[in-house]
Formats: C-alpha cells, structure tokens, sequence
C-alpha cells in the first residue's frame, strides 16, 4: 500500500473548522488593512530562491525541491512566497500603482526539512507582504496585522521578538565585527557554528544547540552597530508599534533563517517555545527587488505556518465550530421509499438545505444511527404513511428526538424557520 511521502500530511474533514478558522481570519484582516489577494506559481526559475533567499542560507543549501523540467529548465517548488511575489510585482508592472502594493496569499510551500512536530515538508503559509514603501509605520501595520490575526483566532501568552539588523551601510562593519569575535571564541562554537561562520556569520546567532551558547550571549549586537538611518528606522518603527498597544521584546539574537532582511525582523512566540514553535516571522527586504534583477524597491511582510498556528490552537484549547453537518438527514423505507428520498433530498440541496441519506438500502433502524453520527439537525422519516398522505415525519435530532408531521408543501419553510430560530 502506498502512503503519503514523509512529512506530507492529509487534512481530514475533522480539521477543517480550523483551517476554515485561520483563514477566514486571514482574509478578515486583509480586508480590515486593505490587502489584496495574490497568488503566484507553485514553482519558479530556481534563481528566484536562490537569489532571493539567499545562497548560503538553509533553505537553499539544503532544502529546495529542486529539478529540471522536461525542457531543461531548473524549476523550485516554491519553498516561500515573499520572493515570487516580488518576482510578480516587477514583471507585472506594479511599481507604477499607488505604493505601498499590499498583497497577501495562502500558500502550500515546501522544504526538504527533518520532519517533526510542527515542520513538515508540505505545509502551508499565510503570508503579508506590502512592497514599495520605505516608511518603518508600514512595519508596524504589519506587525499590528500579524499580532491582531492571532489574538482573533483566540491565541493567548503570545510574544512578539523584534530586532534591527541594518542594512547594506552598516551591516557589513557589523558582521565583520561579529566574524572577529567568533574567531577569537572558536573553542565554544560547535562544528557546525564553524563552518557557517565562514559562510554566513549572523546566522550563528540563532543557534539552539547548549554548547554554543555561552559564546553567543557575549557575541556584539547589532543593534548597537546601526547607522543613524537604520537607528531612526527601528526607533520609528517600536514607537508605533508601541501606538497600537502591542508589547514586545527586542531579542538581539533575532536575525532569521533567510537573507533577504534588511533592518526590522521580528517573529511570534507560543508560550512554550520548542525548537519548531515560531508561529511566524518576518521583516523588512529592502535589497530583494534588487536581488531578482528589478530597480531598487523597498518591502516588508511576514508569514505564518498554519499547521502551527492549528497546533497552538488545540494545544491552547480554544473553542472551535464543529465540523460542518447536514441540515437534514432523509430516513426512508427501503421499499418503494428510496426513489423519493433520493427525489426530496436533491429538491432540498436546490432549495439550499443541505441534505444526506442512506445508500445500500440498510434498514429504518440503521439509517437513524448514520443520521446521528452524520449529526444532522433532523432526521426526514418517509415511511409508507408519509410517502401516501404527501407529508414527512420531522425528527428534531439534537432537542432530544422531538417529533411532528409536516406536509410536503410546508417543508421547506419549516426547515428555514428551524435554521434561523438556531443562528
Ligand atoms: P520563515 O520564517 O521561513 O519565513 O517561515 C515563516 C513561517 O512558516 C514559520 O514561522 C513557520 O510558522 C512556518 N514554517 C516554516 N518552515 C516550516 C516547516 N518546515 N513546517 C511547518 N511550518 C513551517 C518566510 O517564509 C518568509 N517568507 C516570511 C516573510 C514574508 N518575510 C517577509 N515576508
């Protein structure tokens, strides 16, 4: 037998409240900051990741789905949206709409990642993204955006980390001050800290593993390496994020996994962080248009993992609709009645009123059971007396099995009565 490869996932009927949930909560908050819906290509050239992303980074050394297509072509499974999206901005021409263009996308991405709790290899992201303003408010808005999103769903205990890790002015002193002091601490680096410190330095900051972090807490930050333009860009951008009342913690070890930021970066923490817990995470990507061959265009957006927004939600224990059930469920006597059960449960779904029944024409008894487990409202009964006086026998499934007799003709709006006494 076949099974799904690893680290895919098959989301059941049972999960569908909350991925219904998160996304609805997504396209609310689009609409409440005025974001439009973009969608972009499941692969790209190669060169949009690898550019874009970064060469040295994770997810291109080590995780891209990649392969060459029948013509030869290197294509990508998109293992992130911020760099299609950007590719999309430049080649349609939306450098000369109103600026920023704020877009954002539910997406299935893929990295070849070691699968476990909360990191698979398709998974799924909510992602903001609002290109062509330099104005650090727009990073606020974001973060507001990012932060309202998951107090909606009913998350709590949340913490928002935020860093500056500068730009194309001061970053380079920087990162060369940070290679310096690694060198002189080799001894506390792990091998693998060694090897990356030759690739890509900052990155070391976010190491998890014990033995290296004696090194890391004494490591310079960057934040007190800005110049005055990243400086005023990250003050502006905590005073408003302070203005919409969200609280925050700078985490001088806050640089993230992609090389695209410049200046603000900042990511969302459940309350109990594991290795694979960051809700989502984003910033600021002033050199990215840059990167994929466009004019220099500034950015800024984030994105969240569903898998782990619904993992905090059931691990938080906030309520969630059921899943959706029948509004009816049509019981008939197998013979001579299956024909009109069929008959009246598509008259039902054309009126709008969803509708399920039996096949295999299983006993009264039986059927009522699958009504039950199906959890509809009610269960329709067709028994010889209904089919000959043109009526059904309405059974009120979830008030204890209170039934009545209606007349064909009354049905409908019975149901829809019963449908809006319940709303
Ligand atoms: P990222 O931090 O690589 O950022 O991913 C964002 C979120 O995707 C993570 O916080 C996590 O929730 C989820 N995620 C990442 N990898 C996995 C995985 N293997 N399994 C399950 N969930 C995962 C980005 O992708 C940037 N494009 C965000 C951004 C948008 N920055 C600016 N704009």
């Amino acid at each position: 037998m076949y099974q799904a490869p690893r680290g895919t996932q098959d989301i059941l009927p049972e999960d569908e409240p909350y991925w219904r949930q998160v996304e609805k909560q997504m396209r609310r908050q689009a609409r409440l900051a005025n974001y439009g819906e973009i969608q972009t290509p499941t692969f790209e050239e190669t060169g949009v990741f690898a550019r874009g992303v970064g060469a040295t980074t994770d997810i291109v050394e080590k995780e891209m789905y990649t392969f060459l297509d029948k013509g030869g072509d290197s294509m990508t499974l998109r293992p992130e949206a911020t760099a299609g999206i950007v590719r999309a901005y430049l080649q349609r021409g939306m450098a000369s709409r109103p600026q920023p263009v704020k877009l954002f996308m539910l997406l299935n991405t893929f990295r070849y990642d070691k699968p476990q709790k909360g990191r698979f290899r398709e998974f799924h992201q909510i992602d903001f993204e609002a290109i062509g303003e330099a104005d650090p408010s727009v990073d606020a808005e974001l973060v507001a955006l990012h932060w309202r999103l998951y107090a909606e769903l009913g998350l709590r205990d949340l913490s928002l980390q935020v860093n500056s890790i500068g730009d194309h002015n001061c970053r380079p002193a920087y990162i060369a001050l940070l290679a310096d002091y690694f060198r002189q601490h080799l001894d506390g680096l792990c091998e693998e800290c060694q090897r990356r410190l030759e690739t890509n330095p900052l990155r070391l900051l976010d190491e998890k593993r014990p033995q290296c972090q004696a090194v890391l807490e004494g490591a310079p930050r960057s934040a007190d390496h800005l110049c005055d333009a990243c400086r005023a860009h990250f003050e502006t951008w905590l005073s408003y994020v302070e203005a919409a009342g969200i609280p925050f913690e700078i985490n001088s070890r806050l640089v993230r996994g992609l090389d695209y930021y410049t200046r603000s970066v900042w990511e969302v923490w459940p309350p109990v962080v594991g290795a694979q817990s960051t809700l989502g995470g984003g910033g600021r990507y002033d050199g990215l248009a840059e990167q994929l061959g466009g004019r220099p265009t500034p950015g800024v957006g984030f994105a969240s993992g569903v898998e782990r927004i619904i993992l905090e939600i059931k691990d938080q224990q906030v309520d969630m609709p059921s899943p959706t059930a029948p509004d009816v469920f049509v019981v008939y006597q197998a013979e001579g009645g299956k024909l009109a059960a069929f008959r009246l449960a598509e008259e039902l779904r054309a009126q709008g009123i969803s509708a399920d029944l039996s096949f295999g024409d299983r006993k009264l008894g039986k059927q009522l059971s699958a009504a039950d487990r199906a959890r509809a409202r009610f269960a329709l009964i067709l028994g010889e007396d209904e089919l000959a006086s043109g009526t059904v026998t309405l059974k009120d499934l979830q008030s204890g099995g209170d039934q009545r007799r209606v007349s064909r003709h009354d049905l409908v709006s019975v149901l829809r009565q019963a449908d809006a006494a319940t709303q």
